[in-house]
């Protein structure tokens, strides 16, 4: 088994994980998220764990069970997690971005919930802070950081445009229409993107592409100590 065989190969290193969803309040019934699951983020904190390192993992509300023996830091907002990543990011070797993060909330928060009345409505929304891109622009010597990339269209070249603006050192790729990708289910279909490479996986359990994107990310830093 897989747990118990498990190489110690991230041992002394810490690595910051986002995962899920934000949640963005309307009013005090409702919220604006997504469909994130935090499934693939769990998987990768808890590859990063058996496998040695020292995780924190900064998670949106999800209904799955957060793996044992690693920092477990909640948050609900955008702003929330802004504020718990900024805050421990500087100390870490590695940090991977696959939370799902809203990149609009609502302008205003109404104190009271928000009665209906007859013909359309629309809610003014103000944009979110980019965490990923603050990462980028603050990255510490030596330090890796690794982004995921959400697309239903131009996955490589939308993907690339990020991996550029955000000073990523790599993007995990996933096309949401792909069967077997994407959020909800067990399974991705993800392309690794770097400045030289385009690793395309194929189809697996969440739980393999997480080690596959730790084997990379290992294997990418030691070229460069080198
Ligand atoms: N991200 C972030 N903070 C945000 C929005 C996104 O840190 N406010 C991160 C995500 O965690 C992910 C990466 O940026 O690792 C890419 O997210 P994605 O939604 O695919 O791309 P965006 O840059 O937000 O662009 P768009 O949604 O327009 O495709
Ligand atoms: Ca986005």
């Amino acid at each position: 088994e897989r747990e118990a065989a498990c190489e110690k190969d991230l041992k002394g290193k810490k690595i910051l994980v986002t995962a899920g969803p934000t949640q963005e309040s309307v009013d005090p019934v409702r919220y604006l998220t997504n469909h994130s699951s935090g499934k693939m983020g769990y998987a990768i904190a808890k590859a990063a764990m058996l496998r040695g390192a020292d995780v924190t993992l900064v998670s949106g509300r999800t209904s799955i069970e957060p793996p044992m023996f690693v920092n477990l830091i909640p948050v609900v907002t955008a702003r929330d997690m802004y504020e718990a990543v900024t805050s421990v990011s500087n100390e870490q070797d590695i940090i991977i971005k696959a939370a799902a993060v809203a990149d609009y909330r609502p302008a205003r928060i109404s104190e009271e919930k928000v009665k209906k009345s007859d013909g359309q409505m629309s809610i003014e929304l103000e944009r979110t802070d980019d965490i990923l891109k603050f990462l980028g622009e603050h990255k510490q010597h030596g330090q890796f950081l690794c982004g995921f990339s959400m697309e239903t269209q131009n996955v490589i070249d939308n993907s690339r445009a990020k991996l550029a603006k955000k000073n990523l050192d790599m993007v995990a790729a996933n096309n949401v229409k792909v069967e077997g990708a994407g959020f909800q289910g067990d399974t991705n279909v993800l392309t690794l993107i770097t400045q030289d490479e385009e690793i395309s996986l194929p189809l697996m359990s969440k739980e393999d592409a997480a080690f596959r994107i730790l084997d990379k990310i290992l294997s990418l830093m030691q070229d460069s100590v080198c």
